[in-house]
């Protein structure tokens, strides 16, 4: 059987890392935090260029900090793309801000720096960039929006550590960039477990102390703060698959350029656009078909795993029902059956400008192939061929 990632694979080569470093840890007494989690710490430093880099128990916790660090209040407004997975979203509405959703470019998937734009109100504080499936969003123009806006920019790269943009390291865009190191990621420990980058002094500090209880002192606690701790035996796993992620990053994107050889000539199948000056992680291959129930079953006959990332925009989340009715009603007038036809079209067009078409279309397409450093991407190929 295909699996969707092949965990096994990769534990089987590298078994005998795995197990020292497992070991070592087990005998050590060491079980959260110390020297393990530092010696991680400071190599994702120095693999990003971040100046900072401060692990956490996971991605969702990195963005909690993040917001916490950055200020977020009750009822202020942050910007995030419609279509991505849920936390970003999620951790603002948790804190009692309000996720305001952008649309997403047709070809990228990434957050449409145009959309950012016609979401900023006076209540707006920050944005959140997600790099979907392990490209960056555009970060050039979105940290010109967040100048020039006064708002801080928090980079979700959960799935795009190792990442580049015109040769710059992913983790390094934000005021803090977030990672995950969920076991699916391309950098995956055997549990939960992430991270938080930034270049700023006080910022790291800040995220240390809430990170940590709000204490820097045992038992004296400055702040409300969290607990929120990556465990020794994480950090060590991910130690030993750190040594060997250039060479899978090397393998993901050379089995992305297999897929992509071979569905640019297939008709109704677009694999997602890399951006040009992007290099991706592969955190997901995803491609856009125009019918994608025709397509899965193609999927399903020749036994290839698929997913679908993700099955609706945010703004259609039952999380989100009666949060931001015009986004809801403007998209399911939009759907089928083509309702906003038949309005005049002055009525039409308001309506339009607050849908989100393009994530409300990927939605609709996107599918996600088999994808890490150990997959047969040949033996899947060769399955296609037979079904298409
Ligand atoms: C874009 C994005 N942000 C945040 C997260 C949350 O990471 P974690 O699962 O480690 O909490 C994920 C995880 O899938 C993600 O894809």
């Amino acid at each position: 059987m295909i699996p969707f990632i092949n965990v096994r694979a990769q534990r089987e080569a590298y078994l005998s890392e795995f197990k020292q470093a497992e070991q070592e840890v087990l005998d050590s007494g060491y079980f959260i935090g110390g020297p393990q989690v530092h010696a991680l710490e400071s190599e994702l430093a120095e693999f990003t260029g971040a100046k900072h880099a401060i692990t956490c128990g996971s991605g969702t916790d990195a963005l909690t900090i993040a917001l916490t660090a950055l200020g977020l209040e009750p009822g202020d407004e942050v910007i995030v793309p419609d279509f991505t997975f849920i936390a970003p979203a999620e951790c603002v509405m948790r804190m009692g801000g309000v996720p305001v959703f952008a649309d997403i470019n047709a070809e990228t998937l990434q957050v449409s720096t145009e959309s950012i734009e016609a979401r900023i109100s006076d209540k707006t504080r920050g944005i959140i960039a997600v790099n979907l499936f392990g490209q960056c969003a555009p970060y050039a123009e979105i940290k010109n929006i967040a100048k020039s806006h006064g708002l801080w920019l928090i980079e979700d790269s959960a799935q795009a550590f190792g990442a580049t943009q015109n040769s710059t390291p992913a983790c390094t865009f934000g005021d803090i960039s977030i990672t995950s190191f969920y076991p699916a990621k391309p950098l995956g420990c055997y549990g939960d477990g992430g991270a938080l980058f930034t270049a700023s002094d006080e910022l790291a500090q800040k995220i240390r102390l809430i990170a940590n209880h709000g204490s820097q002192t045992r038992y004296i606690h400055e702040i409300c703060g969290m607990n929120s701790r990556l465990d020794a035996i994480q950090a060590a796993v991910l130690r030993v698959k750190l040594r060997h992620f250039k060479d899978e990053l090397k393998m993901r994107r050379e089995n992305a350029r297999k897929y992509n050889e071979f569905f640019n000539a297939v008709p109704g199948i677009t694999p997602q656009e890399i951006a040009n000056g992007n290099t991706s992680t592969y955190a997901q291959y995803t491609v856009l078909a125009d019918d994608r129930e025709t397509f899965i079953k193609k999927l399903d006959k020749a036994g290839i795993p698929h997913c679908i990332h993700y099955p609706m925009p945010l703004h259609e989340q039952p999380c989100f029902a009666n949060f931001l009715p015009d986004y809801n009603i403007a998209s399911a007038l939009y759907g089928p059956p083509g309702i906003i036809n038949t309005l005049p079209p002055n009525i039409a067009d308001k309506l339009l400008e607050n849908a989100n078409i393009h994530a409300d279309r990927a939605a609709e397409k996107v599918v996600s192939l088999p994808m890490c450093a150990f997959t047969d991407v040949d033996e899947i190929i060769a399955r296609l061929k037979k079904e298409m």
